[in-house]
């Protein structure tokens, strides 16, 4: 597991980086997490549900404002969010309705409707993407879909560090960069996401896998973690053990589409 460095150089080289308790996050999290656990338990949204119930996947359930805050919570603010103002240059973002991803003991159990190479991929390779490259149809093909300036992610519950961590594979966002800068540079944008990528993708995970650390990322209420947008991540399982019952691991990653395609692809 990780103690990794809190300078603001660790983002644009690792391709992630830390951000210590911050009171202003922790407020942020004790006036929203009674939202979340309501999102958590509306019927509405069961269909979020994955692998036999072991992941809630919550995409955009939060439904937070653009200021990220719920009803009657504050807005999001502190360190991280003065960094993605002014390190990354970002200010007045509109963010996301956050995705709650929420996950239980004995993740990942198989789906009954996947292929058992999906199993396996998330069982041995954390399930691990780039967001912004969607496979579609039945033949599983990989394109570029919609892209997004970054992932933030805000852990909403002490949990153990092995309840299925976040997992990053350091420096590869610049392998993505150049693999698709590769692929796309003697097109216009507009034509990008035509371009079937699959057999290049399937290549540069492997050679991500081969040549990159992966980083388990795991940190307490408080802290928050912020993840190029070109990074290979994925998710860890979490072993089940018999002491458990009611356990679950809680984040919100807010992921708002605050830049181009093409500076997607090409700012640091
Ligand atoms: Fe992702």
């Amino acid at each position: 597991l990780i103690d990794s460095p809190t300078n603001t150089d660790s983002f644009f080289d690792l391709g992630w980086r830390r951000f210590r308790f911050d009171p202003q996050i922790y407020n942020w999290i004790e006036k929203s997490i009674g939202v979340a656990r309501d999102r958590l338990c509306d019927p509405s949204n069961a269909d979020w549900f994955r692998y036999q119930n072991t992941w809630f996947a919550g995409v955009n359930v939060l439904g937070n404002d653009r200021h990220g805050a719920v009803p009657n919570g504050p807005p999001l603010g502190g360190e991280a969010i003065d960094y993605i103002a002014h390190t990354l240059g970002l200010r007045d973002i509109e963010w996301d309705s956050a995705q709650l991803s929420v996950v239980f003991p004995g993740y990942p159990k198989p789906a009954t409707s996947e292929p058992a190479a999906a199993h396996r991929y998330r069982l041995l390779r954390d399930a691990a993407h780039v967001d912004g490259i969607q496979r579609l149809g039945s033949a599983r093909r990989r394109f570029l879909g919609e892209t997004h300036a970054f992932i933030l992610g805000v852990p909403m519950l002490k949990t153990a560090p092995q309840a299925a961590p976040l997992v990053v594979w350091e420096r590869s966002h610049e392998i993505v960069r150049q693999t698709l800068k590769d692929v796309y540079s003697g097109s216009a944008v507009e034509h990008w996401p035509t371009i079937d990528i699959t057999e290049i993708y399937q290549a540069m995970r492997r050679r991500i896998f081969d040549s990159c650390k992966r980083v388990e990322i795991w940190m307490p209420p408080g802290e928050t973690y912020l993840v190029h947008r070109l990074a290979l991540h994925g998710m860890a399982g979490w072993p089940a053990e018999s002491d458990q019952a009611g356990a679950a691991r809680m984040i919100c990653y807010f992921r708002p589409s605050a830049i181009t395609t093409h500076d997607w692809l090409f700012t640091p």
